[in-house]
């Protein structure tokens, strides 16, 4: 870089090593834990999740990343009925996006996905409160409905059909709850990585990672070695 370039200020902020490291998985995981950390946005694991139907007509919504897996994984958890379910069953891959906005971070991930194992979906289905996990029994999602008021009735259904009273419904009694079987988690692998860092007005860092995956016997998938590309921003 030219020392008159650099020396005017211009270029501030966060910037990636100048020699990208073989994985983009450190970085990706520091950025996020960071953030979790901060707390300095009310949901700071959001993501934009975008998935597409059998005609490539795309759809995006926030879903929460639960977990990042050392693998190279993001897991959240959703109606496998809803819009995405449904698309995710006719093409069984996604992108998503982290607006990292407190830090001016941003990252892109697009690859396969699978449904994660039924111990792993119970397992997190228990920890929810017990309103949500009534709401996962009451609500149809992304089906339509004539109006709120039968949404409630819904839920009333699903807490009489589940011996759920209303003290328990605020947390005062635990109930047992088992997941609906239409509920439970996908984890999205990561194919490609995109790391974009930067400050407004100045010149934004990014990069790109990208690997094979092959299908393993065990519903997940082999890496091969990640090859990295720095991109103009
Ligand atoms: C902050 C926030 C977090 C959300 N988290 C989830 C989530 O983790 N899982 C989920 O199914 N929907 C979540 N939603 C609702 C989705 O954005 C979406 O409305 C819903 O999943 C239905 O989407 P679909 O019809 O495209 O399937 C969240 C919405 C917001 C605003």
């Amino acid at each position: 870089m030219s020392d008159s370039v650099e020396s005017s200020g211009w270029i501030e902020g966060d910037t990636l090593p100048e020699d990208l490291p073989e994985s983009p998985l450190a970085i990706l995981g520091a950025w996020f834990e960071e953030a979790q950390r901060a707390k300095l946005t009310r949901n700071p694991n959001a993501i934009t999740l975008a998935t597409a139907d059998d005609s490539g007509n795309p759809s995006a919504r926030i879903v929460l990343c639960k977990h990042l897996d050392e693998l190279g994984y993001l897991v959240f958890y959703t109606n496998r009925e809803s819009r995405k379910g449904r698309e995710l069953a006719q093409r069984p891959r996604a992108a998503a996006v982290f607006h990292l906005d407190a830090s001016e971070r941003q990252i892109r991930v697009v690859g396969p996905i699978v449904q994660s194992p039924d111990a792993e979906s119970d397992a997190y289905f228990a920890t929810r409160s017990v309103v949500s996990r009534i709401g996962a029994w009451a609500s149809k999602q992304s089906q339509p409905i004539g109006s709120r008021d039968e949404l409630l009735e819904q839920v009333g259904e699903a807490m009489a059909d589940h011996g759920v009273g209303a003290r328990s419904l605020l947390g005062d009694e635990e109930v047992s709850l088992p997941r609906p079987p239409y509920w439970g988690g996908y984890r999205l692998w990561f194919e490609r990585v995109e790391l974009w860092c930067g400050g407004s007005g100045r010149v934004h860092d990014r990069a790109e990672w990208a690997r094979d995956l092959t299908p393993d016997s065990a519903g997940g998938f082999k890496p091969r070695p990640w090859a990295a590309t720095r991109l103009q921003p």
